[in-house]
C-alpha cells in the first residue's frame, strides 16, 4: 500500500519557521475546505470511517498523534508529530486517529465540501466498498 507522505519546504528564519501550502505547488489537490482538531483525548480514537471520493491532507501543526490507514486489505500506521510533513489520505481509506498529546492541533485540508452522503461509517461496508473498487 503506496501512502504520499509529504516534506514541506520550511522558510527557517531567526525568529521562526513559516511554511507555506500553495495551489498546484505542495497541495496534491484544489484545497475547497479546512478543519482542525483540538483538545483531543489521548484515549479516545476519532475517524473510524472512509470516504468514497474526498481526498485529505492531515498536518499535525501541533503535539503528536497516531493515524492507522486500512485499504480493505492492509493497514500502516504513521506518527504525525511534524509540523513540516503530511500525510494524504486517498477516497476509500478507513482512517483511525489515535494516542494523541493533549496539546495536539491537527490541521485537514479537504478536497470537497462537508458531505455526509460520502462518509461509510460502517467497517463491513468499506470491506464491501474496497473489495468493488
Ligand atoms: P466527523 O467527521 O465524524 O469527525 P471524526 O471522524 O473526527 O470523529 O465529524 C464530527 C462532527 O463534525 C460531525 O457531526 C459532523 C461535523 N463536521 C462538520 O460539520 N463539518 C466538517 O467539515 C466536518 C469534518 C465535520
Amino acid at each position: 500500500m503506496e501512502i504520499a507522505k509529504y516534506k514541506f519546504k520550511e522558510n527557517k528564519a531567526p525568529g521562526g519557521t513559516l511554511v507555506s501550502l500553495e495551489d498546484k505547488k505542495e497541495l496534491p489537490f484544489a484545497v475547497k475546505r479546512v478543519y482542525y482538531l483540538y483538545g483531543l483525548d489521548g484515549n479516545s480514537v476519532r475517524g473510524r470511517h472512509a470516504h468514497r471520493t474526498l481526498q485529505q491532507l492531515l498536518v499535525c501543526l501541533c503535539g503528536s498523534c497516531k493515524l492507522s490507514l486500512d485499504n480493505g486489505s492492509e493497514r500502516q500506521e504513521f506518527l504525525l508529530d511534524n509540523p513540516a510533513e503530511g500525510v494524504l489520505i486517498s477516497a476509500g481509506m478507513w482512517r483511525e486517529i489515535y494516542g494523541c498529546s493533549s496539546d495536539t492541533v491537527l490541521l485537514v485540508l479537504a478536497s470537497e465540501i462537508y458531505d455526509e452522503e460520502d462518509y461509510i461509517r460502517d467497517y463491513d461496508e468499506f470491506l464491501h466498498f474496497a473489495k468493488e473498487k
